[in-house]
């Protein structure tokens, strides 16, 4: 059985958690393979809100086994507390959650770190949410960092490799004038973590293997998104991962072939929250109406996000990175009302037209948007459950965007719920449990 792939097609936030939490009564496994606390993924159910942040969000589902897959950063006690907070709300999580043991750690320094690194960039800070996620990354690649199978070992080992780790960090802070941190304090923190988490760090590769040699129908759930990417996003205004699809294959330890369903999420609009170039980005009166309109303030860290029109060239770029056999556009509500929509069709950068996303920053800081003006259409006629019952001005604009980006657009959600979603004929199709 192969697997589905779900990554967000612009800078996160486009609703891929309601997705997820939509396709899974089709699946059975849902595995997260990159980022970590920084995720904001939002389900709205019978039962109300949830916010998940490291967990994936596709486990109300009471068939659904999650896995947290070795590409992630992730900070122990913020899973611990996460993990609390959706068994007081009374979902059984017994069993159903494995995370991978050569995911990485993300330390307290890492997050002492992050909010240093952001406060000495001044006006140039990228806007990072402050969990510590670059500086996990970065010593994962510089082959320093502690992995979660560190969990698996005995509380007095543990002890001292943390502490190790710690009094080695602690030689940085100070280079950054920052009081150094209690080794004593946080090893024995982790190490009174270390029941809890013990039974549930396993080897998760051989794991997704054996689960799809089992028929088990895998899901694979992306954070951030596209223009976040770390290679092809808006350097340096990125994450610090692999957000795009080949984030799925190194950071599950899936082949490629494994993947059988790659399903790009899109908003009807844009959002960006923190900082770097946004093209189609509305300022003012318009943006703060948008923003309004579609309660955009981030699920981590309760930023407003900067919002704009669609982008088409972003949105093309992000269809040629990851091969989206399909997308899902969502919010549509958001922008139904409105007596005109737009749609950056392309960019003016130096009196040129520019049809292709570039890659410098400074470009694309200059680049102006090249707006397409469409009539809207009313926000009651698109509470439809058919995509040949939504009004024409809201097909026109869909297909506007399908042509200028190169992709179906198979589904459509109207609103936060599960219900909210119309699938056009031809969609991927699944059987739902
Ligand atoms: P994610 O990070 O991509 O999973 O997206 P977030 O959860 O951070 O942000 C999306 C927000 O929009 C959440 O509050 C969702 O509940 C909400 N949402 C998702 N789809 C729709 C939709 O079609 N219409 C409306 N109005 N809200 C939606
Ligand atoms: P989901 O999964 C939107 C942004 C931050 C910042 C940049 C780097 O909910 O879509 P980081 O803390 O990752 O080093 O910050 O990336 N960012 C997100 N923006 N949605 C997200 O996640 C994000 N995760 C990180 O705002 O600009
Ligand atoms: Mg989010």
């Amino acid at each position: 059985m192969s697997a589905t792939v779900i990554v967000g097609g612009q800078w996160g936030d486009e609703g891929k958690a309601k997705v997820v939490d939509f396709l899974m009564g089709g699946h059975d496994v849902v595995m997260r393979f990159q980022g970590g606390a920084n995720a904001g993924h939002t389900v709205v159910t019978g039962a109300g809100r949830f916010a998940f942040h490291q967990i994936p969000s596709g486990l109300l589902y009471p068939h659904v086994t999650a896995i947290l897959g070795n590409g992630m950063v992730i900070d122990p006690q913020a899973f611990l507390s996460e993990l609390q907070d959706l068994v007081a709300r009374g979902i059984d999580v017994k069993g159903r959650i494995h995370i991978s043991s050569a995911a990485q750690i993300v330390m307290p320094y890492h997050r002492m770190i992050d909010n240093l690194l952001e406060a000495d960039l001044k006006k140039e800070s990228i806007g990072v949410t402050g969990k510590g996620i670059g500086p996990a990354y970065a010593d994962k690649y510089l082959r320093r960092g502690l992995r979660m199978g560190l969990f698996l070992k005995d509380k007095a080992e543990l002890f001292d490799i943390v502490k190790t780790k710690v009094n080695d960090a602690n030689k940085l802070l100070v280079l950054f004038g920052a009081p150094p941190l209690s080794a004593e304090k946080v090893a024995s923190d982790f190490a009174g973590m270390r029941d809890r988490l013990a039974g549930l760090v396993v080897d998760t590769q051989e794991l997704v293997h054996d689960m799809k040699a089992r028929g088990k129908r895998i899901l694979l759930e992306g954070a951030q998104g596209a223009l976040l990417d770390i290679d092809h996003g808006t350097y340096p205004f990125v994450t610090s991962s692999s957000c795009t699809v080949g984030g799925a294959v190194t950071g599950t330890g899936l082949a490629p072939r494994d993947i059988g369903r790659v399903i790009g999420i899109f908003k009807a609009y844009l959002t960006r929250v923190g900082n770097g170039p946004m093209p189609s980005e509305l300022t003012g009166d318009s943006g703060n109406e948008l923003r309004e309109r579609g309660h955009e303030y981030g699920t981590t860290t309760g930023r407003p996000r900067r919002c704009g029109w669609f982008d088409v060239v972003g949105g093309r770029y992000s269809v040629l990175l990851s091969g989206y056999d399909e997308i899902v556009l969502t919010k549509l509500d958001v922008i139904s009302g409105l007596p005109r929509v737009k749609l950056c069709v392309a960019y003016e950068l130096d009196g040129r037209r520019v049809t292709s996303f570039p890659q410098n920053p400074e470009d694309l800081a200059r680049c102006t948007p090249v707006f397409e003006k469409m009539p809207g259409w009313s926000a009651e006629e698109i509470k439809v459950d058919r995509y040949d019952a939504l009004p024409a001005g809201a097909r026109a604009f869909i297909e506007r965007i399908e042509k200028g980006i190169g992709a179906r657009v198979s589904f459509i959600s109207t609103g936060a719920a599960r219900e909210e979603t119309i699938v056009r004929d031809g969609a991927y199709s699944f059987d739902r449990t």
